[in-house]
């Protein structure tokens, strides 16, 4: 319905406190303690449906974000009070394997589990999700997904927008029943994709954000379950001229140096930060749009448009309002890999395969033993049929050196980032070179299309301590 759009103010999730401080016996350093409460909630997305029923961290959706400076660790207490087991992955943080949401290091319904967290990675926007084996589409999908931010201080002095002028945007896309529950892909059967036809931001349908003419920082996530974005701006009063975002950081924090851009692609658990600068436009709107066609997807009516801005005629603080022309020293790995892996990911009996394994082929879906500390590329070939595939390898941030096949190069923001998901877009293959480090142990990859995840495109890697 038309009065559904851009009526509703954008939400902000809380920001969520520590209950004590303690000082580590190991690190000397202070430790925060959090706990969070997952469980049933309803919400009214729209005043003529009645509320939906969800699932989430402390009973919101997005769950609240933790604001984390660098040098101070974390321990999260998760305590399982929904329907069904659940794990949690910090996607973003190179926790221990142990705390790192293993797909089948699951919490049963009714207990707890202590995730510790190092918390001592460069700045970036991280986001804490549902792992749970089998299950993580739908559990995700039903609200369990939040921001976790890590500020550090090299970043705060750069000058670009902080505070109130630093907002996450988490978007998604969900399918509703007319009774205004959410359509289930599990009672639904559905294998392939939920690409949803509602889009929400932190989880309000299409809504609106005032703005003061000035620079924002926003931190653009897709946390939804199969839709990829290309998003771009139109200055509504002035012909919906197109106006640019200056990207200026990825899955891994601060690139490079900036980059002006009118489009950003985003497919499912990227994150892109951007400032937009809405000086110039006081008391006019800017729409955050996404282009129709984007790979497999399928649109809808109104998947075509995301959110709008309202900007205002007064600035209230000048401050930190700046774009440096180079934001970080990127630890981008030299380029002397010892060792090189191909993987596929393709469409066989009946599952989603990664060198034709699955998550249940238990005793095969260790598919490689990279050495603590060196450094490999692997070459991540899509096996075809139109579909896209964002692939996220957990622990470590890569660098995508190269796409081929395909009508695309590595895109100008990818060159100068370091990122943990790369979407891997019909026809294509991507090469991304990374150290795999710090730690030893256990650790996933898999295509971020939840769906897809389910079943079963999900393997494991096994840092080691010698060459394997
Ligand atoms: Cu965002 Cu393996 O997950
Ligand atoms: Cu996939």
């Amino acid at each position: 319905p038309a009065n559904a759009f851009f009526s509703v103010a954008l939400p902000i999730p809380p920001v969520k406190t520590p209950l004590f401080t303690f000082t580590s016996p190991q690190t000397g350093l202070p430790v925060d303690y959090f706990e969070v409460d997952i469980k049933p909630f309803t919400q009214k997305f729209y005043p003529q449906f009645p509320a939906t029923r969800l699932v989430g961290y402390d009973g919101l959706f997005p769950g609240p974000t933790f604001k984390i400076t660098q040098g101070r660790e974390s321990i999260v207490r998760y305590i399982n009070h929904a329907d069904r087991p659940t794990s949690i992955h910090l996607h973003g943080s190179y926790s221990r394997s142990p705390f790192d949401g293993y797909a089948d290091d699951t919490i049963n319904v009714g207990e707890y589990k202590d995730y510790y967290y190092p918390n001592s990675q460069n700045a970036r926007t991280l986001w804490y999700h549902d792992h749970a084996v089998h299950a993580t589409a739908e559990n995700v999908y039903f609200g369990q997904a939040g921001f976790y931010i890590m500020h550090d201080a090299q970043e705060l002095a750069t000058g670009i927008p902080q505070g109130d002028y630093d907002i996450p945007l988490g978007i998604s896309a969900h399918r509703y029943n007319k009774d205004g529950s959410l359509w289930d892909p599990v009672i639904n059967k559905e294998v392939t994709s939920v690409y949803g036809d509602v889009i929400e931001v932190n989880g309000q349908p299409w809504p609106f954000m005032k703005v003061e003419p000035r620079k924002y920082r926003f931190r653009l996530l897709d946390l939804g379950v199969s839709r990829t974005y290309k998003l771009y701006l139109l200055a509504n009063q002035q012909n919906n001229k197109r106006v640019n975002f200056t990207v200026i950081g990825a899955d891994a924090g601060l690139l490079a140096k900036p980059i002006s851009i009118d489009t950003v692609t985003m497919s499912i658990a990227e994150r892109w930060e951007v400032v937009i600068d809405f000086a110039g436009f006081s008391g006019q709107n800017i729409t955050m749009m996404n282009e129709r066609g984007v790979g497999a997807d399928s649109d809808f009516e109104a998947t075509d448009r995301v959110m709008r801005f309202v900007v205002g005629n007064i600035v209230t603080s000048t401050a930190n309002n700046n774009i440096p022309a180079k934001l970080r020293d990127v630890p981008f790995p030299p380029p002397d890999s010892v060792a090189t892996r191909t993987f596929e990911f393709a469409r066989g009996n009946g599952e989603w395969q990664i060198n034709g394994v699955t998550w249940s082929d238990v005793a095969e879906r260790v598919l490689g033993r990279p050495q603590r500390g060196s450094i490999e590329k692997w070459t991540l070939k899509n096996g075809g049929g139109g579909w896209s595939h964002p692939i996220h390898i957990h622990l470590i941030d890569f660098q995508v050196i190269q796409r081929i096949n395909s009508n695309r190069a590595v895109l100008p923001y990818e060159a100068v980032a370091l990122q943990d998901v790369v979407w891997l877009g019909p026809g294509e293959t991507v090469t991304v070179m990374a150290r795999f480090a710090p730690w030893p142990g256990q650790y996933m990859f898999h295509c971020h299309n939840l769906i897809h995840e389910d079943h079963d495109m999900l393997a494991e890697f096994n840092v080691t301590q010698v060459a394997g």
